[in-house]
């Protein structure tokens, strides 16, 4: 591991520490009537269910994806918006699955054909499917990508893209439009020279930050392109430490600590955030007045990204590069 990545595993740890003894983060509450929103990744547990249901408790309506069963998603969103007094027909979930050109395709044309009219897109789902980095080589996605960087950030280029005009042209409508993609402080991981060549050694880590990096560039860039006569805020954020599924996936993989699992989940749970406060962050980047775009956010509050984020000639050659990947789709799966 270079020194790099051990300061950075210090900084992070230290900084960890403090926050467990400081006050959550906590998003204000905004009148969102005649807001339209898309949360991907919105499965019971996750930080999308917890921003979804909240979104739709402020007024706005929701479309959320599920990989697997957007009619169970539907339903347990539903049943929990009523039970909280709240419309639960302000959510629809749908399928989604960033790893596949046609699926994405699919969802953004049955969003266009349903709906005209796109406020905020929540760029939410990802995946970190080996927490332990006990792989030596990558996996590879169906279409032969390494599957953090085809999940966390090819799919959730393509969708960004295919929902672009919409966004656009809502945001100039009335009220402006956002992107707020869900990165991580594992974004100081990644390193720009890997987003363009191939990095030497395997790490699961490496490449969820990797992905990371990529998220926090889209939301610059998508910023400077788009963002210049103000109907448009992009921005990236760490939600915080939060113990979702993909923690407790995390510690049920883990042979060393499956044994004590039982023990182990609880305390995981009283040193990270619950998925509410980790929402937080999200919630105030969809919604609060004073959020900047092109910013980088941590606990509800602008916050400074890793020095290779802020490359403006790295974001704007890797928003070439995903163009053309892009472009390179079939184009019966290109929205
Ligand atoms: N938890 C943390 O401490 C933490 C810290 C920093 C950043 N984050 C980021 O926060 C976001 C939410 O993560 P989480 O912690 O809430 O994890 P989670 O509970 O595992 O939720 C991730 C969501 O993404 C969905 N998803 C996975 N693969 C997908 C695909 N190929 N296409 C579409 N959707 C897919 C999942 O669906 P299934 O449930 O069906 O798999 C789930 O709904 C992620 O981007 C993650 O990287 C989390």
């Amino acid at each position: 591991m270079a020194d790099g990545q051990l300061g950075d595993m210090a900084r992070n740890g230290l900084l960890h520490t403090f926050r467990l003894f400081s006050p959550k983060p906590s998003a204000r509450r905004v009148d969102l009537s005649g807001r339209r929103m898309v949360v991907t990744g919105a499965s019971p547990g996750s930080l999308g269910y917890e921003t979804a249901r909240t979104l739709a408790t402020w007024g706005a309506a929701v479309v959320v994806t599920a990989l697997d069963d957007p009619a169970g998603l539907e339903e347990t969103l539903r049943r929990r918006l009523r039970a909280d007094a709240a419309d639960g027909d302000r959510v629809t979930a749908r399928r989604l699955d960033l790893r596949d050109p046609g699926s994405v395709a699919d969802f953004a044309r049955w969003y266009a054909d349903e709906h005209a009219e796109l406020h905020v897109l929540v760029n939410n789902a990802g995946i970190l499917l080996d927490p332990l980095a006990r792989w030596r080589e990558p996996q590879l996605s169906p279409d032969g990508l390494e599957i953090h960087w085809r999940t966390n950030y090819l799919g959730t280029f393509q969708l960004t893209a295919a929902l672009l005009p919409v966004l656009l042209e809502s945001g100039r409508r009335g009220g402006g439009a956002r992107v707020v993609n869900v990165a991580s402080h594992q974004h100081s991981r990644g390193r720009n020279a890997r987003l363009f060549a191939p990095s030497e050694r395997y790490h699961s880590w490496d490449a969820y930050g990797q992905s990371k990096l990529a998220l926090v560039h889209l939301a610059a860039e998508l910023q400077r392109r788009y963002g210049g006569d103000g109907f448009l805020r992009a921005v990236a954020l760490h939600p915080g430490s939060v113990y979702t599924n993909m923690v407790a996936r995390g510690i049920a993989a883990s042979p060393r600590i499956a044994p004590v699992r039982t023990l182990a989940a609880p305390l995981a749970a009283l040193f990270l955030l619950n998925p509410v406060q980790g929402a937080q962050t999200a919630i105030h980047c969809a919604t609060a007045a004073e959020v900047r775009g092109g910013a980088y956010y941590e606990r509800c509050a602008p916050a400074q990204p890793s020095p290779d984020a802020l490359d403006e000639t790295a974001a704007a050659r890797l928003w070439e590069r995903s163009r053309e990947w892009l472009d390179g789709l079939s184009p019966k799966l290109a929205p």
